[in-house]
């Protein structure tokens, strides 16, 4: 991995992360062998369970197209992760070329690489804030100079939240953006969503073990980050049955139970 100082690396190197693992979760190149022996466990000892990460990003990218048919043309990725096969600048501008895109993510590695390879032009910006500061972000220079608050905006906020803590308060967090947004912006959340059986006891466990925070959330929670705003398709239902026209995908497994998302709008 190029782009990082060696104190980057080795620290890096020492646990594994949420941006890594995630990313070899999702089939991509951008991880140490040590978010790999972390992933293998999810898909070799909690067998299926790795599907909460492809689902994931499976909604977000059509809750991102669901944005541009929209006319939304700028968009804020919160907690955005390491570049993808398809990253949400990509994705938008099949259908809207002018959309502006600022990704925000809180681990170097993921600014490095993004820096390198979604940055591809002055209408995108890759900035390393903490979601937990969403003033902070607001304010920075490159959302001020490619957002424009008084005009329709697409917050993402795909499977970040159940790693802010609650005494961080994940849905004021989501309240304090649902405020300064104009009407007809939109607001995308996926989130880990509590289940009632022992095997998602154990993933959570691992989570929290392994990568050091992660919360599975309860569904009145994971509403309550869509109050005062309408939610449009189906509802908050899981990532791979979420369709953002409101039909519904493949009957979940167990593990992709555990994954929800939702898409609302600000009227
Ligand atoms: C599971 S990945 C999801 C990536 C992408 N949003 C998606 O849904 O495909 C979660 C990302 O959130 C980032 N993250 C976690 N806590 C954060 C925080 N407090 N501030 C900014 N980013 C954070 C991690 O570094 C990681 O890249």
């Amino acid at each position: 991995m190029g782009h990082m100082n060696d104190n980057d690396v080795r620290a890096g190197q020492a646990r594994p992360s949420i941006a890594r693992t995630y990313d070899y979760l999702l089939g991509g190149r951008d991880h140490y062998v040590i978010d790999e022996e972390f992933g293998r466990y999810f898909e070799q000892v909690l067998t299926g369970s790795e599907q909460i990460a492809v689902s994931n990003r499976r909604a977000l990218e059509r809750a991102v197209r669901a944005l541009a048919h929209a006319g939304v043309d700028q968009i804020i990725d919160l907690g955005c992760g390491l570049p993808a096969k398809e990253n949400v600048h990509q994705i938008a501008r099949q259908h809207l070329p002018q959309t502006r895109v600022v990704y925000v993510d809180n681990d170097p590695i993921v600014i490095s690489h993004g820096q390198a390879m979604l940055a591809v032009d002055e209408d995108v910006a890759v900035v390393q804030a903490d979601v937990r500061e969403p003033e902070v972000i607001r304010e920075h220079p490159e959302v001020a100079r490619l957002i424009t608050f008084d005009r329709p905006v697409g917050l993402l906020f795909g499977a970040v939240l159940g790693f802010i803590e609650e005494d961080d308060d994940p849905v004021g967090i989501v309240r304090y953006w649902a405020e300064v947004i104009a009407p007809g912006s939109f607001v995308y959340v996926s989130c880990f969503r509590a289940g009632d059986n022992r095997r998602t006891a154990l993933v959570q466990e691992q989570v929290r073990k392994v990568l050091g925070r992660g919360g599975w959330r309860s569904a009145e929670v994971i509403a309550s980050m869509f109050d005062g705003l309408e939610l449009v398709g189906p509802g908050v239902i899981p990532c791979v049955q979420w369709q953002p026209d409101g039909g519904a995908g493949p009957e979940p497994t167990d593990w992709e139970r555990l994954i929800v998302s939702g898409l609302a709008r600000k009227n």
